[in-house]
């Protein structure tokens, strides 16, 4: 399919003053029709960020590059298959597969929802909502990313989805426009949107954003770890690729990430309750908690937070009989479990379900 601009013009605006952009001469270039920037338009993709920018879990911007060559040329689906899977059978079934988006049941979604995809990555979840909702704008700030959701809406037939490529910092985009806006494994980078400037407050500063780009009505979806997860107890590496700095105080955790990285501490994550303050903070009501497992980008298994039974409900499956038997530490687990009572249970899952899935609503009343 050809992507057309003009389905989308609505949606989309100057990110310097708010102005319109000027339809007619896309597909070279953007210019507002108030503020007269100028902003190009590379490969078919609009662009409102710096191309330099790039953020990439294991591959490096020339892999990246490498990907989206023969992506182009013999297919996405290829590209993946030959360049992801092999090294990284996860990630190549991250990329592809929609049962990532399975959260979406926690949402009256309808098939006249326009959705924005902030940090849309591989572009899997964008893509999923394409197929159910009227129309998708998948917004990533590494233009490698945009390219590949490009190839990938365009190879795949969805012209009502458009790749993006600009920051949540200074969004292409009309206020009021989305019924939902998606940050799944977002908001904990927001910090480095700008350095210069206090962790909470940039995120609480984006989150605005995100509450302005709603409707009254609209939906915020949030996939992100919960701060004093188990898994950090334990000594899973933080988003700062260190070890325990979340659970540390923060001017400790600054301390320690600048020992060993050179920066300060840039990817919080918050308890339960931090993100409750944060988000109110930025407006935002009606929130609801769930933990998931095995994780937030696995969505197999989730339920409210702080329902002990549920977790004793998980529990059962997790550690049920195995075809090999049951290790030491999971019948430990299974019996530690049992013990616990419901209340108690729900009490700390709270606090360490490593995973949550958090929704929240822009007060108002929805169009009819
Ligand atoms: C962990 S990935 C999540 C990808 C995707 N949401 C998913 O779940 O498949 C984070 C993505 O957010 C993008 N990102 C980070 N900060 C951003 C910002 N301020 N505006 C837009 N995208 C951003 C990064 O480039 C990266 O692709």
């Amino acid at each position: 399919v050809e992507l057309s601009f003009s389905q989308f013009s609505q949606l989309l605006a100057c990110p310097t003053c708010q102005g319109d952009l000027i339809p007619g001469r896309f597909p070279e270039i953007n210019e507002c029709a108030t503020c007269h920037s100028l902003y190009p338009v590379i490969q078919g993709i609009p662009s409102f960020a710096d191309r330099q920018v790039y953020w990439g879990e294991e591959l490096d911007l020339h892999e990246m590059q490498v990907i989206n060559a023969h992506a182009e040329q013999q297919g996405w689906e290829s590209a993946v298959e030959q360049w992801v899977a092999p090294r990284f059978p996860s990630r190549a079934k991250y990329i592809r597969e929609f049962f990532r988006s399975d959260w979406r049941f926690l949402f009256p979604l309808r098939s006249d929802w326009t959705v924005l995809d902030v940090g849309a990555g591989w572009g899997t979840l964008a893509v999923a909502f394409g197929e159910l909702c009227r129309q998708v704008v998948a917004l990533e700030s590494s233009y490698e990313r945009t390219r590949f959701i490009q190839t990938r809406v365009v190879q795949d037939g969805l012209a009502n989805i458009l790749p993006l490529h600009g920051t949540l910092s200074a969004p292409p985009l009309t206020r009021e426009s989305f019924d939902l806006v998606i940050l799944n494994g977002v908001l904990e980078w927001l910090g480095w949107s700008d350095p210069g400037q206090p962790v909470a407050s940039v995120q609480r500063h984006l989150l605005q954003q995100v509450y302005q780009l709603l409707k009254p009505g609209g939906y915020l979806y949030i996939g992100i770890e919960n701060r004093f997860g188990i898994s950090y107890w334990l000594g899973a590496p933080d988003h700062s690729y260190l070890r325990y700095t979340s659970l540390m105080p923060r001017p400790l955790a600054h301390w320690v990430t600048w020992m060993n990285r050179g920066h300060t501490y840039r990817t919080y994550t918050y308890s339960p309750f931090g993100y409750r303050r944060l988000l109110h903070r930025a407006g935002f009501s009606d929130l609801r908690f769930y933990a998931v497992m095995p994780n937030y980008s696995r969505p197999i298994f989730y339920w409210q937070l702080g329902d002990g039974l549920a977790v004793k409900r998980f529990a059962e499956v997790f550690f049920s009989d195995k075809p090999f038997g049951l290790s030491r530490a999971a019948r430990l687990g299974r019996k530690v479990v049992d013990l616990i009572p419901n209340s108690l249970l729900g009490t700390l899952s709270t606090y360490l379900m490593p995973h949550l899935l958090i929704l929240a609503c822009k007060p108002g009343e929805p169009d009819a």
